[in-house]
């Protein structure tokens, strides 16, 4: 293809593809005590997504999450977004699964906005939740997902070691530093 006189190569389907589906080229992600304008949308997401069938008011959910901006390194939320667009959130937290305490830390309440799906978002977040806690000296961390999100993990290096966990059947999976 030439264009004012520069020529562009063709591009294969899966080029193209891939280039459609690539994440924002200004997505940022940040912890969110450096953005804390993002700490509403945060808590409405995951009080939507995980706790207000469960009878839960968004107020509770504040209270975790202002835990979750406190001075304790962990624990903590990241924030991905594009200029002041919310565009998801990751967390790592000490305790999640109610069925095993003596996990910890775990990667919890993942969450990308459905405009920002399937462009590599919850992947690159997922990531940074993962390194940020190995920077932090974490030998190992913890994820619980549903049968269907498994996969979504496994591909990303995740090991699975438990499954049919509780009336929601979660699997565990855990990721270790020397990996
Ligand atoms: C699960 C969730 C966080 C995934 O977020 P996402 O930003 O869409 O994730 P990614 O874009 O990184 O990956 C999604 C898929 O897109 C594909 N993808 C990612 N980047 C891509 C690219 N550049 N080109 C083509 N495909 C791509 C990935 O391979 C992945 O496929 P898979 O599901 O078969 O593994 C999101 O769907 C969500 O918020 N769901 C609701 C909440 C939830 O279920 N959270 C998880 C709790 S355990």
């Amino acid at each position: 293809m030439l264009l004012s006189g520069v020529r562009i190569p063709k591009l294969d389907i899966c080029e193209m593809r891939s280039m459609a589906n690539a994440p924002p080229d200004d997505l940022a992600i940040a912890d969110l005590r450096q953005q804390p304008a993002f700490f509403d949308a945060i808590a409405d997401r995951v009080w939507r997504a995980w706790w207000r069938a469960r009878g839960y008011p968004l107020g509770y959910i504040n209270e975790r999450l202002r835990e979750n901006c406190n001075a304790s390194p962990i624990p903590f939320t990241l924030v991905a977004h594009v200029g002041a667009k919310f565009a998801g959130t990751a967390s790592v937290v000490l305790t999640d699964l109610q069925e095993r305490p003596q996990y910890s830390p775990w990667v919890a309440a993942v969450w990308v906005d459905p405009e920002y799906r399937q462009r590599g978002v919850g992947a690159a977040l997922v990531e940074r939740a993962i390194h940020a806690s190995f920077l932090l000296g974490i030998a190992r961390a913890y994820l619980c997902a549903s049968r269907e999100r498994c996969g979504f993990y496994a591909k990303r290096g995740w090991i699975p070691i438990e499954e049919d966990i509780g009336e929601r059947q979660l699997a565990v999976l855990i990721r270790d530093a020397t990996s």
